[in-house]
């Protein structure tokens, strides 16, 4: 599965911006990388005040990135390529410009518009006071005082109002939501923050960490990962399955690792990302429990694991990877790591644990540019900031556009081939350089392990599911799949000899052994 961003993957008329024209026209480059789907971040109609995750007409396509024709002639022309197209379904809110939140707010309180979205008295005397103690994701509380003096709730910006899930009228018109795309053809859904529809509509207060440690208490959290998202689920799985087509959906849902298996019944999502891998370090061990426990999860109730290193919320792998074991990459910090990154040694390990992300059981999810091995790009100026995430901070965090930045297609050019003119976020100068036209058909380029890897997968990774350890030492991570290949990863201090073989594919040179930081797919002779 291949992660598009529309805004910034290709730009087809030359505004600036990303569009679906854009990425037809990119279709071939995928088929030759070897992806089978493409999940296309939101297209919907949106301010874009949080990158299109803030949806002001869920059955529509915004003029910028072209017309609901387009998306039609994309899926179609994706499917004849034999690639599948997963769309970004946000049920936890609306922007602010849905007709649904304007109606509310010219609605008086206690109406029928207002219940669509979680409006509340606040407290103290004047009802001045948020309703909760509950704060936004992208930083602040997570109310917003209209006029009239209600306060509604945004678990993330304030253009980003909550949904009432609890509210039949909202939870009918997903449903047909869900159905607009199935007539369309696409194959499946991403739901974004599946975990946090179902409210606590008593409201109670986030309990302190004191509270907590007090109370010893695992605590019933009032917003995210409550029962209740379960039932809605299965209700998307009754539509998705009475379309009696081969689609499928897969949870954005930041779960404990006890919690993820109930997303994964045989009635609920077909998958759900795993962030514990994503979030691992570099480390042999960590890496192994990971592993080891994601598969257990999957298998535990029929379902496929997932793997991802990358996506747009997170600082791109070839440099957290580069990055000292403790630093704080989370929070996107606007000095600091960057004097501490070692860019040379983040990519040698970005290019291995993608090959070995790549050799692991189930479905595997990259992000746009990673197969070009794009790091993060630290020094975009504070003025072409766009992520929500920088204002909400008060300023202290930059946010995520350094994982967002518009990819490079050829080695020179206004915005190296993503378009004819500038880009919406500026690129570096260095940008031409892990271009893909710098590095097709080149040896060793990023671009060419990825496309030789996810050939070898379809080869000798997807026989079945099967995964089998091996020991070759404290500091290797080594197994066995179905087909007979082997995966090596070294983690430790010197190079090591790999198993008898043919090298399938590896992230370094290997004549000599497999050096530190790489990985290497043998097929044993
Ligand atoms: C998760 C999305 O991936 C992220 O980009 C967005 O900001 C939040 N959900 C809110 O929709």
């Amino acid at each position: 599965m291949y992660q598009v961003y529309p805004r910034s993957f290709a730009d087809a008329n030359g505004d600036g911006t990303g569009d679906i024209d854009g990425i037809r026209s990119r279709l071939p480059y995928l088929r030759q990388l070897g992806v089978n789907a493409i999940w296309v971040c939101p297209w919907y109609p949106s301010p874009l005040n949080d990158g299109g995750y803030d949806v002001a007409d869920y059955r529509d396509i915004d003029p910028r990135f072209g017309t609901l024709a387009d998306a039609e002639a994309l899926i179609a022309e994706a499917h004849a390529l034999d690639i599948r197209v997963l769309v970004d379904i946000v049920p936890n809110h609306t922007s602010n410009e849905h007709p649904w939140f304007r109606a509310a707010l010219a609605a008086a309180p206690g109406s029928p518009e207002r219940e669509r979205y979680l409006f509340r008295q606040g407290r103290g005397p004047d009802g001045d006071l948020p309703p909760t103690n509950w704060t936004c994701v992208f930083g602040g509380p997570a109310w917003r005082r209209v006029p009239d003096g209600q306060w509604y709730l945004h678990l993330f910006d304030s253009t980003q109002p909550d949904l009432n899930w609890a509210n039949e009228e909202v939870r009918a018109e997903f449903d047909d939501i869900f159905r607009f795309w199935l007539d369309r053809g696409v194959d499946g859904f991403r739901i974004d923050v599946s975990h946090g529809m179902v409210k606590d509509l008593t409201f109670p207060d986030v309990p302190t960490i004191e509270e907590l440690l007090e109370t010893s208490k695992t605590t019933d959290h009032p917003h995210w990962d409550r029962d209740g998202v379960h039932e809605i689920n299965q209700r998307w799985r009754r539509v998705l399955d009475d379309s009696r087509r081969d689609v499928m959906m897969v949870a954005e849902a930041w779960v404990s690792n006890e919690s993820q298996p109930l997303y994964l019944r045989p009635d609920e999502y077909h998958q759900v990302f795993n962030f514990e891998f994503l979030v691992t370090p570099w480390d042999r061990d960590a890496a192994a429990i990971a592993i080891q426990r994601a598969v257990a999860a999957a298998q535990a109730v029929g379902s496929a694991p997932t793997w991802t290193l990358s996506n747009h919320d997170v600082m791109r792998h070839a440099s957290r990877f580069g990055l000292p074991a403790d630093t704080n990459w989370r929070t996107w910090p606007l000095t600091g790591p960057h004097d501490l990154l070692d860019a040379e040694l983040g990519l040698r390990r970005a290019r291995a644990g993608s090959l070995l992300l790549m050799a692991l059981p189930g479905s595997v999810y990259l992000y746009q540019g990673e197969e070009l091995g794009l790091p993060e790009v630290w020094d975009l100026p504070p003025e072409v900031l766009d992520d929500p995430v920088w204002e909400d901070s008060g300023h202290t965090q930059k946010g995520r556009d350094g994982c967002r930045v518009p990819l490079p297609w050829s080695s020179d050019g206004p915005s190296f081939g993503f378009g004819d003119g500038d880009a919406w976020l500026p690129q570096p100068k260095w940008f031409g350089d892990l271009s893909v036209a710098a590095q097709t058909d080149v040896p060793g380029s990023t671009l060419e392990l990825y496309r030789t890897a996810l050939a070898a997968r379809a080869e000798y990774m997807s026989h079945d599911e099967s995964l089998e350890w091996l020991d070759l030492g404290a500091e290797v991570l080594a197994f066995r799949r179905g087909s007979g290949a082997i995966c090596v990863v070294n983690y430790g201090e010197a190079t090591i000899d790999l198993p008898h073989g043919d090298v399938i594919v590896a992230s370094t040179d290997v004549s000599a052994g497999l050096p530190i930081d790489a990985c290497a797919w043998v097929r044993p002779g």
